[in-house]
């Protein structure tokens, strides 16, 4: 399973892509709404000249018209954008249009596997079903991926399934066990995951012996 960040945050995207393990970035509206001083373009023009993997930018139009008009304006600005749409059908109509220019696509807003078989079959690259969500709403998310990956391997489906919504790091190993090609994490969670006391209390124990050898 690869690792993207879900985050517009300049700062936490620099942070963990140099840690070297950073294949993609996805973004969406709340959270670039949450980057003040910074225009859209701009700052997907920043992350993509560090990041060479996918970058998710969400287009806002509802119909298929204006996603596609804004679909070409995002995919002119790097070859590596993805561009995310949500799970409706004028949004799988843009997918099915823009498979066919060789653009990519991450469906987004995926609840159930229907969902993630009509965007898979309309062409998308990606699709994301949200498992945090599914949780808050007292729904397995877990138990969906493991759903669509079964469906996309009966079938042969060739989309990738991108894990979203993930709250904290048992979905990243739950995730990754079930068969997602992708988790993408929020930078907390995904520092998180860098964690366990018997590591930190391994180090103290080390760096104490060290100590005491050099005070002989
Ligand atoms: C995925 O691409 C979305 O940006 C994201 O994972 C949404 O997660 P949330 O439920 O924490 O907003």
């Amino acid at each position: 399973m690869k690792f993207f960040i879900d985050t517009a945050n300049i700062e936490e995207i620099r942070e963990v892509h140099a840690l070297g393990l950073l294949s993609g970035v996805t973004t969406n509206p709340s959270l670039v709404a949450k980057e003040k001083n910074v225009s859209f373009h701009d700052r997907l023009r920043e992350i993509t000249s560090l990041v060479k993997g996918s970058v998710s930018a969400e287009v806002i139009s509802l119909d298929s018209e204006g996603m596609i008009k804004e679909a070409e304006e995002l995919s002119a600005i790097a070859p590596n954008i993805t561009i995310k749409v949500p799970m409706t059908p004028d949004g799988l109509k843009t997918v099915h249009y823009l498979a066919q220019k060789g653009i990519k696509t991450n469906v987004t807003l995926i609840f159930n596997a229907n969902q993630a078989l009509l965007a898979a079959r309309a062409g998308a690259s990606y699709v994301s079903p949200f498992l945090g969500r599914l949780d808050d709403i007292g729904q397995d998310g877990l138990q969906l991926i493991s759903d669509i990956a079964d469906i996309f391997n009966i079938h042969g489906l060739e989309s990738e399934i991108i894990a979203a919504s993930i709250r904290h790091p048992l979905h990243v190993t739950e995730a990754a066990i079930r068969g997602a090609h992708i988790a993408t994490i929020p930078y907390k969670v995904l520092m998180q995951l860098f964690h366990h006391p018997l590591t930190d209390k391994g180090i103290d124990a080390f760096l104490a012996d060290w100590k005491a050898r050099e005070n002989r």
